[in-house]
Parts: C-alpha cells; structure tokens; sequence
C-alpha cells in the first residue's frame, strides 16, 4: 500500500477501509507518512467528507496512536463536558467542581485558545501558580481527592491528534465534519469517561454559524460517541453574543468565581446549570434534567461547589486566596470604558467583532506560539435586550498599553448595534439532541 493511493481514493470519492486509515494514521504517527501527504488528504477529506463508519474508525485509531488514562479505580461515574469553544465561553471553569460537588468525576482536558476562541487552559493558567501540566497519576490522585481535575493534552496522549490538529490549522482544513469529530472525540474518549454532554455552539463567534451546521456537527459528535458505547447528550447553544460579561483569561476566572457565589450573570448561570444538570441525569443522579436544578442550586447556595473549586486550585499548585481575594489575579495597568453613542435597546453585542476585540487587547493568540495577556479583554459587556442611555459604558477594556487599545477600538465600536425601540433577548439554549 502507498500514501498516495489512499489519498487518490478518497480524492475520488471513495470510503476508506479500517486497514487503509489505520495504514495511514500509524505510518503518520511514527513520522513514515510525511506532512505533505498527511495535509493532501486532509484537504481530500474536507471535500469528500467521511461516512459515519470511516468517521468513527479514524476516531478510534487517532485515541489509539497514544497512551489513554486509565480511571478504573474511580467508582463514581465519569462525566466530562466539551464546548466547541465561543467567546467568553467560561463555563467549564465553574461546571466542574460544581458536578463533582454531586460525587460525579470530572476528568476534564482541555485545550488552549487559537483565534477567536479562548481556551480553558489559559484562564486556569491566569490563577498564579495553577498547573495544568499533570502526570497521569497525579490526575487521577487529584479527581479521587476533590472529584474534578483540568489538564492539557500530556505528550503521549492522542500524538495523532497533536501532529493532524497542527497540520490542519495550517492548511485550511480545519472546518470539517468528521476531522472535527475525530480531533475531538478521540481525545474525550482517551480521558476514560463514561459518558460526556456536547456544548455545540452556534453563531458569529463559533465555528459553525448556522443551526443546521451545527446540527449536523452535533449529530456526527453523537454518533460516534454513541458506537462506541458511551452515554452522550448535545445542547446547541447560542454564540452570537459573547457569553456571560468578560472575556478575557483573568476576568473570565473572576466572573467563573462569580457564578459560584450565586452571583455570576444570568446567561453564563443558566448555561453552567443547564450542562450541569444533563451531566448529572448521564450520570444516572437525577432522571431528568428538570429534576437536577434543586440539587445543583443547593451546591451553589451551601458554598460546597466553591469549595470544591478552591481544593482543585490548591492541588493544582495554584493561589486559592484569588477566591477571596481577586487581587491577587493579574489586572491591567489601563482600564478604559467603552460609552454608547446614543440611547436605545442593544441589538447585537457581535461574538465575532469582540472575539477579534480581545485578540487585539492581548487577551488571545494568533499563532500557538504567541504569548497571552491573561489580564487583557473586555468586562461590564452589555448584554442584547438591555436599555442604554448615550455616555453609559457598553465595555470596559482592560490592556497593557494605549496602542493595545487603539487598535482594538474599531473592533468594540463594529460590536454593538443600538435601536430606538425594545429587543426580545435571544434564547440561550437552541436545541437539545
Ligand atoms: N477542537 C478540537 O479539538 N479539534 C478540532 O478539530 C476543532 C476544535
């Protein structure tokens, strides 16, 4: 069997076997398969698409190129949660230890933030000291002591994924169904959960724009979950509107304190009870969602989600005083208020203009090997529905220096739309599947 063999058929349109992409995916791992090759059918894949069967096999061979981690000896059950990542999307951060504040495990890894999309790694990471570089062993000591850890992706876990993931980035093939599902799912199935619920988000600040795109992502993501033998529940989600009313590494950490004081604003909130009440009913603790919120409200008004949060931090080498002390998190040295033009109702807080907004402050990267601001972003967002008078700050941004702020002034100011007259707030949640 030859490389291009296996790129002709599937440039032809044609399924691969189980042998051709296990042929390719090992030959690639081990470094045999060059990246050119690696890159052609990318991009042959990205317009022929897979089947749900070739989908599912590339899946299983990418988790089996590396190490998985072995959870058997947690009894409870294992539940994680994956967002196809959004704007100010910080949910992880608090859902968490609030899920394991139910004696559910959370063996969480998550990635880091490209583009316009911030990544969990880099808010823990704005926590002084927090570690996310974890052994497999100190993983697992960590869940089994407080029910929740937050990782990156260790060296031998998913290689395929790591190499496959870099290559795409920069071929322009990252937007495909089942490439997506693949680099996805094959990293949640190597953490050894048992079951996992999909955030699949939808809009001008996700990856897919339409209801119908991100159905069909959702579906595949399900799919393949679901063939091999975990339980595994989507919410579509709202992403045209930033999330909740900070993005930015740090701010998103204080607002994630926030929502576990019960005081966090209403759509990060509901978004975090939301999930966390489907990863409670996979778990098999509530028989429904419905029936989840008492017990997950009960969590956060006791303060045993919150503790919960600040043993993670501690075991993770992190300052758990930024709880009671969010000083203690990196600020920046200039703050500047972005005011209303004139006065009315928000129209669009567009996800995509202050994504690129926050990029431009420091708070993101557009090269992985860039370095991030953690106290760069926007706070104090307003949300859409909301009155305004003219001179009422609609953001706040925080950044290092007044160039940081100019240049991404044009991006704030393309963010907002104001109308005279009322506006209906979207719904957060588009579909459950
Ligand atoms: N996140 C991933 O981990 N992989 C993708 O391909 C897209 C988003």
């Amino acid at each position: 069997m030859l490389p291009q063999w296996i790129i002709e058929r599937k440039r032809d349109g044609h399924p691969l076997t189980d042998g051709e992409l296990s042929f390719f995916i090992t030959g690639y791992v081990r470094g045999d398969i060059p990246d050119y090759q690696a890159a052609a059918l990318a991009m042959a894949i990205y317009f022929q698409g897979m089947t749900p069967d070739e989908t599912a096999t590339l899946t299983r061979l990418m988790m089996q190129s590396g190490d998985t981690i072995d959870t058997s000896s947690i009894a409870a059950p294992k539940i994680d949660k994956h967002s196809t990542g959004g704007v100010g999307d910080k949910i992880s951060i608090a859902l968490a230890p609030l899920v394991a504040s139910c004696g559910i495990a959370v063996p969480m890894m998550s990635g880091r933030g490209l583009g316009i999309t911030g990544g969990t790694l880099d808010k823990l990471e704005s926590i002084p000291g927090f570690r996310i570089n974890l052994q497999p062993a100190e993983f697992i000591s960590i869940l089994k002591a407080c029910g929740c850890s937050m990782i990156g992706q260790t060296g031998q876990l998913v290689p395929a994924d790591r190499k496959l993931y870099a290559l795409r980035d920069v071929t322009a093939t990252v937007p495909s169904i089942p490439l997506i599902v693949s680099s996805i799912m094959s990293k949640k199935l190597a953490e050894g959960i048992d079951g996992l619920v999909l955030d699949v988000k939808c809009g001008s600040g996700a990856f897919m724009q339409t209801p119908a795109t991100a159905r069909d992502l959702a579906l595949a993501l399900i799919g393949v979950g679901r063939s091999m033998g975990k339980r595994v529940t989507a919410l579509i989600t709202a992403m045209d509107q930033p999330l909740g009313r900070t993005v930015g590494n740090a701010l998103e950490i204080r607002e994630s304190i926030d929502i576990l004081l019960g005081r966090g604003p209403g759509d990060s909130t509901e978004l975090t009870l939301q999930l966390a009440a489907e990863m409670t009913t996979l778990a098999g603790f509530t028989p429904n969602p419905e029936a989840a919120r008492p017990l997950l409200l009960r969590k956060l008004e006791t303060g045993q989600a919150l503790d919960v949060f600040k043993t993670m931090v501690r075991l993770q080498g992190g300052c758990d005083g930024i709880v009671d002390t969010p000083a203690l998190l990196p600020s920046a040295p200039l703050r500047q208020p972005y005011a209303a033009p004139c006065s009315g109702f928000v129209a669009t807080v567009d996800a995509g203009s202050i994504g690129r907004a926050a990029l431009l402050l420091g708070a993101g990267r557009t090269k992985t090997t860039d370095r991030i601001d953690p106290a760069a972003g926007l706070s104090a967002l307003v949300k859409v529905g909301e009155q305004v008078t003219a001179g009422q700050p609609l953001a706040i941004l925080h950044a290092a220096t007044p160039e940081h702020i100019s240049t991404a002034l044009p991006s704030v100011q393309n963010a907002f739309t104001i109308v005279p007259g009322p506006v209906t707030p979207p719904p957060l949640i588009l579909e459950r599947l």
